[in-house]
């Protein structure tokens, strides 16, 4: 299968070194088409793939495209792209916002997966969560997400607004994550340990805690029991919680963020 992936940058970038270092595909079945004449070059020295800079020499040779360019770059792309699309070809968005209706019509191709993965894909921990239109067969299906899980995990979702869901859950969550870890170095540095020493405390706090519960079978409210013994420490950090109602407010906030997504997919 012939890869083309469309937009050279970070996530353009991550997909390629992902396929590759997980020996999905090999250099020679991989094309990256980038705009940037700079950019293309610095690709180039990468041995991921041949690096064009127009669709008219690489486009008919793909089997999978994927479109890797920022979301208020497609309309432009698209209209490039379209006398050269075939109708075998599969497509797999992962612009942020914009619908398999707008890309299909665009196009005029009706095999479009649409995805939205995160941002440490970059580390091979990604996690995507993923739709097609109904022309993408099973086996299509299969193949895209085996790559897409070269960046991590994944999930299949029936419904496209589900993916504005996802956005709001998995696609902005490291921001939630590092808003909390923040909070605690900040707390660590007050109570006098060093810049060095608060980030290594909390970073492996986290680690630790994911682990361990990635480990069990038990939930989160199961483990903050385990953790609070009565009368304790952690018991008076839990009440002060409570009592500010964090739990609600990061509730609130995943929520604002859908609103968002589903706004800025109305605008597209
Ligand atoms: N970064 C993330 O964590 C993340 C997470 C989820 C989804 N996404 C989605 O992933 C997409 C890419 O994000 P990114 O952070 O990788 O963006 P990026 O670093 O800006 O990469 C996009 C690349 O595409 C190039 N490009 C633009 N138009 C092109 C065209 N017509 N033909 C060929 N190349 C073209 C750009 O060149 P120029 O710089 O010259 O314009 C740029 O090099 C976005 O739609 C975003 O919504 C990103």
């Amino acid at each position: 299968m012939k890869i083309l992936i469309i937009g050279g940058g970070n996530m353009g970038l991550t997909y390629a070194q992902s396929f590759l270092r997980a020996h999905i595909s090999t250099p020679e079945h991989m094309m990256i088409l980038e705009k940037s004449p700079e950019k293309a070059a610095e690709l180039a020295k990468k041995n991921i793939g041949t690096v064009y800079g127009a669709p008219e020499e690489c486009l008919n040779e793909a089997d999978l495209i994927i479109l890797a360019v920022k979301p208020q770059d497609c309309e432009v792309l698209f209209k490039t792209l379209r006398p050269l699309v075939n109708e075998q070809q599969v497509f797999l968005s992962i612009m942020a916002g914009v619908k398999i209706t707008t890309i299909a019509e665009a196009l005029g191709a009706p095999k479009i997966i649409r995805a939205m993965p995160n941002l440490p894909a970059q580390v091979g921990m990604g996690m995507t969560a993923f739709t097609s239109s109904d022309d993408v067969t099973r086996i299509e299906l299969v193949m895209v997400q085996n790559l897409i899980n070269t960046t991590g995990k994944s999930v299949y979702v029936d419904k496209e607004s589900s993916i504005d869901a996802a956005t709001a859950i998995s696609g902005s969550g490291p921001a939630y994550v590092y808003y909390f870890m923040d909070a605690m170095i900040q707390a660590a540095l007050r109570m006098g340990f060093s810049e060095s020493e608060s980030e290594l405390l909390v970073k492996q706090t986290f680690r630790g805690a994911v682990d361990l519960y990635n480990k069990s079978d038990i939930t989160c409210q199961e483990w903050i029991k385990k953790v609070s013994s009565k009368g304790g420490t952690t018991e008076a950090a839990m009440r002060s919680f409570v009592e500010s109602e964090v739990h609600k407010d990061i509730i609130e906030g995943a929520n604002a963020a859908l609103n968002r997504a589903v706004e800025l997919g109305q605008k597209k």
